[in-house]
C-alpha cells in the first residue's frame, strides 16, 4: 500500500477533494481516504503508478502537487527531522535533491527555511547532493493541521493553462461563463474520463464542454441562442475537441434514453440571464426530467444553480449527492449540486 498526498489549491474547501475522488472513481482506482486535512488529502492505494499519477496531474484543476508520502510527523522541527532520519530512501548514483517546505495559511510558528535546512542536512549526511536548480528528486514538506506530510513530488499541475483558457482569451466570449478551473473540477466530479459521452444541455459558449473535451470525452451541447452556438463552435474548434452542438431546448432534447455518461451544466440564473421558457422554475423541472432520462443508470449530473434544485431533482428520479456553495459576490451565491442516477 502506498500513501499519496494531494496538495490542494485553497480557493474552496470541499470542491478540490470531491474532484480528486471523482477522478479516481472515473478510473476505477481502489483507494481509501486516510487524512482529510486543510489543503491536503492523503489517500492509501495499491493501484496507482507513475503513469496514472501523470494523467491525474494533467486533468486535476484544484490540485497543485501529487506527493508520494515518505513520512508523516507532528509539525515541530524535532519530529520533522527525526521523521526524515527514519525515512526509507533507496540510494541511486545520480540522486540529487531539493527540499521545499509549504506552510498552509502560514499557521505554523516554524520557518520554512528551518524545515528545508533541517531535512536537507539529514539527506546530505546520508550522502545525497543538493541541487536547487534541477534536482533528480523534489521533496515537499507540507505543514497543515498540526501535521507535516513529507515526500517526493510525483507530479505537479500546470496552473498557467487555466490562465490561457480564461473566457475572454477564447475566440468567442460572452459574459456569464464559469471559470475553466471550476468547470474542469466539476467535470471531474461528474466522473468524466477519456471516451465518456458528456452533455451540457445549457452549453452557452461551450466552456464546460472544452474542459470535458480536453480530457478526452465526446461532448454534446444544446442551447437556444443560435449566435451563442456559433461562438461555442469557434471555441470548441479552437481546442480541437470532439463535439456536437444542437440548437434545442434543454426541456426537450432529441436524444435517446440512457445515452450519456455524465452531465455538467450551468443553466441561466441572475437578473440579466437569457431564459427561454415560461418560467425558470418550469424550465428547471422539465430539464431535470430530461437530464435524468438521457443519463445512463450509474451516470452523474453536476448542476450549478442559484436556487435549490434538490426537490425538483428528486422528483425527476435523481439521488442527492454532495452539495457545495460558493459565494460569487454580495448578491449571488452559487450552489453546486451532485446528482446520481
Ligand atoms: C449561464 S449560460 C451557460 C454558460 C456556459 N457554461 C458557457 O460556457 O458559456 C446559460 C445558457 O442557457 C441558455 N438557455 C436559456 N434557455 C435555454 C433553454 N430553454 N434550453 C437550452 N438553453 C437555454 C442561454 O442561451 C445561455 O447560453
Amino acid at each position: 500500500m502506498t500513501l499519496i498526498a494531494f496538495e490542494l489549491s485553497g480557493e474552496t474547501p470541499e470542491i478540490p477533494t470531491a474532484e480528486i475522488v471523482g477522478a479516481l472513481e472515473s478510473e476505477n482506482i481502489d483507494f481509501l481516504v486516510k487524512y482529510q486535512l486543510e489543503q491536503v488529502l492523503v489517500i492509501e492505494t495499491s493501484s496507482i503508478d507513475a503513469v496514472l499519477v501523470g494523467e491525474l496531474a494533467s486533468r486535476l484543476a484544484m490540485t497543485r502537487h501529487i506527493i508520494k508520502v515518505s513520512g508523516i510527523s507532528y509539525a515541530n522541527l524535532t519530529d520533522i527531522i527525526s521523521m526524515a532520519e527514519r525515512m526509507d530512501i533507496s540510494k541511486t548514483n545520480s540522486f540529487t535533491y531539493n527540499v521545499r517546505a509549504k506552510k498552509i495559511k502560514r499557521k505554523s510558528p516554524i520557518s520554512s527555511e528551518d524545515i528545508e535546512r533541517g531535512i536537507g542536512k539529514v539527506l546530505y549526511d546520508r550522502g545525497y547532493k543538493a541541487d536547487l536548480v534541477k534536482p533528480d528528486i523534489q521533496y515537499r514538506a507540507i505543514l497543515t493541521d498540526n501535521k507535516c506530510i513529507f515526500g517526493p513530488v510525483m507530479a505537479s499541475t500546470d496552473s498557467s493553462a487555466f490562465e490561457r483558457r480564461k473566457p475572454h482569451k477564447k475566440p468567442f466570449f460572452y459574459p456569464g461563463v464559469l471559470m475553466p478551473k471550476l468547470a474542469l473540477a466539476l467535470v471531474n466530479i461528474a466522473r468524466t474520463k477519456e471516451g465518456s459521452v458528456f452533455l451540457d444541455p445549457y452549453c452557452g459558449t461551450g466552456g464546460i464542454m472544452v474542459e470535458a473535451g480536453l480530457i478526452g470525452a465526446s461532448t454534446l451541447g444544446c442551447d437556444v441562442q443560435r449566435k451563442i452556438l456559433m461562438g461555442a463552435k469557434m471555441n470548441l474548434d479552437f481546442y480541437s475537441v470532439d463535439y456536437s452542438l444542437m440548437f434545442q431546448d434543454a426541456g426537450g432534447m432529441a436524444l435517446r434514453d440512457d445515452c450519456v455518461d455524465c452531465i455538467v451544466t450551468d443553466p441561466p440564473y441572475g437578473r440579466s440571464a437569457f431564459i427561454q421558457a415560461q418560467s425558470l422554475e418550469k424550465l428547471m423541472k422539465n430539464s431535470l426530467c430530461e437530464m435524468y432520462r438521457v443519463l445512463r443508470p450509474g451516470g452523474r449530473l453536476v448542476m450549478v444553480s442559484e436556487r435549490p434544485v434538490e426537490t425538483w431533482a428528486e422528483n425527476a428520479g435523481f439521488r442527492l449527492g454532495d452539495m457545495f456553495t460558493q459565494r460569487v459576490h454580495r448578491s449571488l451565491t452559487r450552489r453546486i449540486t451532485v446528482l446520481d442516477k
